[in-house]
């Protein structure tokens, strides 16, 4: 492991106040995005969507970073140029997800476990010839009706882990992501206790496996409430649940965390991430910015609806969220 090469690409990414773009949906996951804006859910459609984002004018000016799906990688623009390579051209660092997937957990009903660590290390090599300098593996801890288990979290901070170890192996940045779900009633409180416990088991098999914290990127979810619960939070108050918590359970060692939007819409996304810079900045040992999908992507894709005539609102409309996404990571956002 290099962990010069670690730090490097870390640096890179988030230089100058920017922060990461996650275009890495998978095939179902896409598919469910466009059916619900009315697009034809073909491979060529998601191509030309993707290609739409690389080439967005200007996005190198709040991105950093861009993750891909496995099908994207492997993709060309119009002009027959790998994606990988307009997001080089462009000044944003590539990456891959490279986890298979949450899988049902067998003996634990409403539990998932990501898969994926099987030719890990093959795929890994793989992907950095083409480009790829980080990766992102995404666990899903959800709160429910006698669910969050300790065999959940112990399975998926155990994967987190070895995946995080063999990226390391690769001098490619592991983003770590234990995304505890917002869907459910649960209060903010329990959101709370639940990613601070996940955390902690995360960090200490992050240490069991002699991952090196200070290349990786850690990927969390906000502390806010379920969706379905009718006590919703001010944006102070998620700020405060939120840096209180991420102190609580994340070394100091770690150099940034980017965090997920989760579902929550874009104009909220970033007010919770601007109120976190803005109100705690002297309480944040690390760089704390995004890995937003949805919350940068949404009203893009809305405004796109598979037309070509729409390409260029849409692109605007991409790089205006990615803007009040950076300007957030620096608590300058003015909603
Ligand atoms: P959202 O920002 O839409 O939650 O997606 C982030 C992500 O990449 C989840 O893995």
């Amino acid at each position: 492991m290099n962990s010069k090469v670690l730090k490097q690409t870390i640096a890179e990414i988030f230089a100058n106040g920017k922060g990461i773009l996650a275009m890495d949906e998978s095939t179902p996951t896409c598919k469910k995005r466009f059916e619900a804006a009315g697009i034809p859910q073909t491979i060529e459609m998601y191509r030309q969507y993707r290609q739409l984002i690389v080439t967005t004018p200007g996005l190198n000016e709040s991105i950093g970073g861009a993750i891909l799906f496995d099908e994207t990688i492997r993709q060309q623009t119009d002009d027959g140029e790998p994606m990988v390579k307009a997001l080089m051209k462009a000044g944003i660092i590539p990456g891959i997800k490279v986890d298979m997937g949450a899988k049902p957990l067998p003996e634990f009903p409403k539990e998932l476990v990501t898969e994926g660590l099987d030719g890990l290390r093959e795929r890994l090599a793989e992907y950095k010839t083409m480009g790829a300098r980080f990766a992102k593996w995404r666990a899903v801890i959800t709160i429910g009706e006698g669910i969050l288990t300790d065999a959940c979290i112990h399975a998926n901070v155990h994967a987190l882990a070895r995946y995080a170890a063999l990226c390391q192996e690769a001098d490619i940045v592991p983003i770590v992501e234990p995304e505890v779900l917002m869907d459910g009633n649960h209060s903010i409180q329990e959101t709370y206790d639940v990613t601070e416990k996940v955390l902690k088991a995360l960090f200490s098999k992050l240490y069991l496996f002699k991952v090196d914290l200070e290349g990786i990127i850690l990927k969390p979810n906000m502390i806010v409430a379920g969706k379905g619960c009718p006590n919703q939070n001010s944006v102070d108050e998620v700020a405060e649940a939120t840096v209180n918590c991420l102190r609580s359970a994340v070394p100091a060692s770690v150099p940034a965390i980017a965090f997920l939007s989760g579902g929550q819409s874009p104009k909220v996304a970033a007010e919770h991430l601007n109120a976190i810079n803005k109100n705690f900045k002297d309480r944040l040992p690390w760089i704390v910015a995004f890995s937003f999908a949805r919350a940068i992507q949404q009203p893009a894709l809305d405004v796109w609806k598979g037309e070509s005539s729409n390409i260029k609102k849409a692109q605007e409309i991409l790089s205006s969220r990615a803007k009040i996404a950076a300007a957030a990571r620096r608590g300058e956002y003015n909603s």
